[in-house]
């Protein structure tokens, strides 16, 4: 397995791990028939547009030249951010990688590169209802810091918590 950064090339790749891995994760967190048909072509230009933004930093685990994760960081997006504080946008894998230390690797990969960029903080978002993507950030390191949200998607309204550790 190689996790390495992710380029321009690996847009169409990247939204379809994107697209498959959503259809798993959130089977009984989002509404069935919306996730079957996340578009394809509209995943492929916002990948080919977030590979060009120089804010982000994305990357890819590759088996056997398969990409079959990802992982996406940042500058915190949040308006009570603290200095110096990161953000983990996402980090998806198809589901028949699940559970073999990829995440892992991607998580720690992405999180060394924001230490070695000067942050010192890094939080993200997860669906509180995402138990299993809970669970492993908790075992990153990572701890729910008090804060949540909710948004719309898809007609619904979902809450978030926001997790959070030192780098
Ligand atoms: C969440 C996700 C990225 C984790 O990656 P993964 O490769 O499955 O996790 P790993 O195998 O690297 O697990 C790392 C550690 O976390 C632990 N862990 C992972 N999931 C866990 C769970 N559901 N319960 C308990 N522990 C868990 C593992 O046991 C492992 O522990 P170890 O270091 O002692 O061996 C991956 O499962 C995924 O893509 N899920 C769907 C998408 C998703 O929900 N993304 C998050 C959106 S906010």
């Amino acid at each position: 397995m190689i996790i390495r950064p992710a380029t321009l090339a690996d847009a169409e790749s990247i939204a379809a791990v994107h697209i498959a891995s959503w259809q798993q994760a959130y089977k009984d967190l989002l509404p069935q028939d919306r996730l079957g048909q996340l578009p394809l072509d509209r995943y492929i230009s916002r990948w080919n547009q977030r590979l060009q933004e120089s804010t982000q930093i994305n990357f890819v685990a590759e088996l056997e030249t398969e990409i079959v994760g990802f992982s996406s960081v940042g500058p915190s997006r949040d308006d009570d951010a603290q200095a110096h504080t990161a953000e983990l946008y996402a980090i998806y894998l198809l589901s028949s990688t699940w559970g073999k230390g990829i995440g892992k690797a991607l998580c720690e990969k992405s999180l060394k590169r924001l230490k070695e960029d000067g942050y010192q903080n890094v939080t993200l978002w997860v669906f509180e209802d995402n138990e299993n993507a809970r669970k492993f950030y908790e075992h990153m390191g990572f701890v729910f810091d008090g804060k949540t949200s909710t948004f719309e998607i898809f007609d619904i309204v979902k809450s978030e918590a926001r997790y959070e550790r030192t780098l």
